[in-house]
């Protein structure tokens, strides 16, 4: 490389240059690579090194540069050309549809189309590009004069540093910074784990990040960006539309959200606000709201300002999921495997339009590393339909009079001393006959995904076991009707009702009834995994541990779990009383057989094998899912030949059926994972 001449590495450096770009597009903007890390990292690398054998080459947008060069000191301020504004908040449709009305009022018309787009909840930035590279980035900071952050910027790979052909003499856009949710967890937890304060939400850690002084930091969070508006345009055309400008600014190079949609009719524009506050979740980064916007610029200009927010667009929020509230107390229930969960209890407060008067708190060591204190006012979320969570603190709102919060050092219902095993988050009840845990085992055993018995509720659960007619799960099936009707606020009917509920669970399929069972660690896709991986309760309680964790998607932890229940002398017990009732503890060979290794395959059989006769070859097939076929058809996936085949040989030939010998046929056998 020392023998390049300069010139040479100048054509080199700009190819490389111009490589890398493309394939950070398609990795960063497309999410569509093309090369693998390691091809990419050679470009990066070569690139590199001529860049340091010639440093005069080095520019500012070259990619080398993402990574933070030099820390800055503090920073700059930039004054922003043109205001970057606020926007005018519709908390409702009814709030849209007048926007709306009055859009239409001050236009004299209602043939205009409106551009809809999720609202990020991040941070504002501008970024300025001349001769298509990247020159300066800001934050939004009061509208007028924000902070330079362009070191920071130029870290974040999905922006680019120099656009595609087709730009302006200099421009501005503007867009939204934000960290997807999987990022935010993993930064929260590492600051955990090195017991740094946590970010309360994304958008917070993102702006964290970003406004770091130290680059290096920031290109260490996996920063992302949606550009969703032009600033300002000297020497170039301005598109006629907003619409346009985002198709123009896709082609230029820049991430604009896939999300955002056109329509003319208001209905429509409402019916797409309701569908993203309902599927939200779905995204992998928040959104509080949809911003709707004026499409054509024209229109925009006629319609102006009003104060500091413009007529034009306005964002439809979504109902918060935060909300502040006061901790009153935590207390701690006993789950059904012992352990004892600590949750808040509030002042009852409205957080996206319920009522909360409790939440998770998870375990012990959350509520002290997010340092949350009984009477503190603390924030509360609730994201769709998961159990409302207390987030941290206002730390700013203490009085002095917030207590710490100690666990229990006894089951708060048997009073037996808790356990908590080294290693582990959690405390346990260790008594196998605390009430709180047969409870909660019951009603989990008769929950809706697990053995459906409809009417079997905490109300019922917890009078079947005061009443003494249950002691554990398997009871239930020794019930009867007389006795059910004798509960309180139980009559004929309803006691009836049960009794069939319960009746009819013993035809629940046999996964359901491994996840009812309540095993630590087994929920509903262990359960189904296990089931269709041993097909029986006997099966998989003779299995050795080493064979349970060697099931593709279980593990040591489970595979121990689930030998300690099968050792257990009590838990046997129960799995009698069920086997006697008549519950399903094996799958049946149809449901074996959808799950099986070899479901969707057909065989057809041709000659004799060694191994097996040909019924037995053909249950063995069915047993794991596989269809046996007599004659050779287009929709035959093998043929298995044997000694002497007959005449489905020539016609697998003939239609270009594979075909398999004895040995290549128990190696596929094999191969899906079939014993034989
Ligand atoms: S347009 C004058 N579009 O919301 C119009 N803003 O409350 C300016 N935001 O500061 C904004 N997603 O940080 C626009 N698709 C989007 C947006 C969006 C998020 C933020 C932006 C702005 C704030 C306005």
């Amino acid at each position: 490389m020392t023998t390049q001449s300069y010139q040479e590495a100048k054509a080199r450096v700009e190819e490389l240059r111009s490589l890398i770009r493309y394939h950070d597009y398609r990795y960063y903007v497309l999410d569509q690579p093309e090369i693998s890390d390691a091809e990419y990292d050679a470009l990066m690398r070569e690139l590199r090194q001529l860049e340091e054998a010639h440093p005069e080459l080095v520019t500012p947008d070259s990619p080398t540069q993402r990574v933070g060069g030099q820390p800055v000191e503090a920073f700059g301020i930039v004054e922003h050309r043109v205001p970057l504004l606020s926007l005018g908040n519709a908390f409702s449709i009814d709030e849209l549809r007048a926007w709306y009305g009055r859009v239409c009022r001050l236009l004299g018309t209602d043939d205009f189309a409106m551009v809809v787009e999720p609202k990020i909840d991040g941070l504002a930035v501008a970024l300025v590009y001349e001769d298509g590279r990247f020159v300066q980035g800001a934050t939004r900071g009061d509208g007028y004069r924000g902070e330079n952050i362009t070191q920071n910027i130029r870290t974040i790979r999905s922006v680019p540093l120099t656009l595609n052909d087709g730009y302006p003499e200099q421009f501005e856009v503007r867009g939204e910074v934000y960290l997807s949710k999987a990022a935010f967890e993993r930064i929260n937890q590492e600051r955990a784990e090195h017991g740094l304060p946590l970010f309360a939400n994304p958008r917070n850690c993102a702006a964290g990040s970003v406004r770091q002084l130290d680059p290096k930091v920031t290109a260490r969070r996996p920063l992302d960006i949606w550009i969703y508006g032009l600033g300002w345009i000297d020497g170039g055309t301005v598109p006629a539309t907003h619409w346009e400008t985002l198709e123009w600014f896709k082609r230029l190079g820049f991430k604009v959200n896939p999300h955002v949609r056109r329509f003319t009719d208001l209905d429509e524009v409402a019916r797409y606000c309701q569908e993203w506050a309902e599927r939200r979740e779905d995204l992998e980064y928040e959104i509080d709201g949809m911003v709707v916007k004026v499409d054509d610029y024209e229109h925009q200009r006629r319609l102006g300002f009003a104060g500091r927010e413009p007529r034009w667009a306005i964002a439809f929020k979504f109902p918060p999921t935060e909300a502040t509230t006061k901790l009153l107390e935590i207390g701690v229930n006993v789950g059904r495997t012992g352990t004892l969960n600590p949750y808040a209890r509030l002042e009852p407060v409205q957080v996206g339009g319920v009522t909360v008067s409790s939440a998770a708190l998870h375990n012990e060591d959350d509520i002290h590393r997010k340092d949350i204190r009984i009477g503190d006012t603390v924030i509360v979320r609730r994201a769709g339909d998961v159990i409302p969570e207390v987030v941290g603190p206002v730390v700013s709102k203490r009085t002095g009079r917030e207590q710490v919060f100690r666990m229990p050092d006894r089951c708060p219902v048997c009073g037996t001393p808790a356990v908590r095993k080294p290693g582990e988050a959690m405390s346990y009840c260790p008594n196998k006959a605390c009430p709180a845990q047969i409870f909660r085992q019951v009603v989990h055993f008769a929950s809706r995904d697990a053995m459906d018995i409809r009417g079997l509720g905490e109300a019922v659960a917890d009078a079947l076991l005061r009443a003494g007619l249950i002691r554990d799960v398997g009871d239930i099936y020794a019930l009867t009707a007389e006795q059910v009707a004798g509960l309180e606020r139980m009559g004929k009917k309803s006691a009836e009702n049960l009794i069939n509920a319960i009746e009819r669970s013993k035809h629940r399929p046999f996964p359901n009834v491994l996840f009812a069972l309540g095993i630590r660690h087994v929920g509903q896709e262990v359960a189904r995994l296990l089931a269709e991986h041993f097909g029986s309760i006997d099966a998989l309680a003779a299995a050795p541990e080493e064979e349970i964790a060697a099931v593709p998607g279980v593990g040591p932890v489970i595979a121990a779990s689930v030998r300690a229940y099968f050792t257990d002398e009590d838990n046997l017990r129960v799995i009698e009383k069920l086997r006697q009732a008549g519950v399903r503890l094996a799958l049946d060979r149809r449901e074996q057989a959808a799950g099986g290794p070899l479901a969707g395959l057909t065989f057809v059989l041709t000659g004799s094998l060694a191994r097996f006769t040909r019924g037995q070859a053909e249950e063995l097939l069915e047993r794991h899912g596989a269809k046996a076929g007599s004659n050779v058809t287009r929709k035959t996936d093998y043929l298995v030949v044997g000694e002497d085949p007959g005449s489905k040989l020539d016609r697998a030939r003939e239609l270009g059926v594979p075909t398999l010998n004895e040995e290549e046929f128990l190696k596929l056998l094999r191969d899906r994972g079939v014993r034989v």
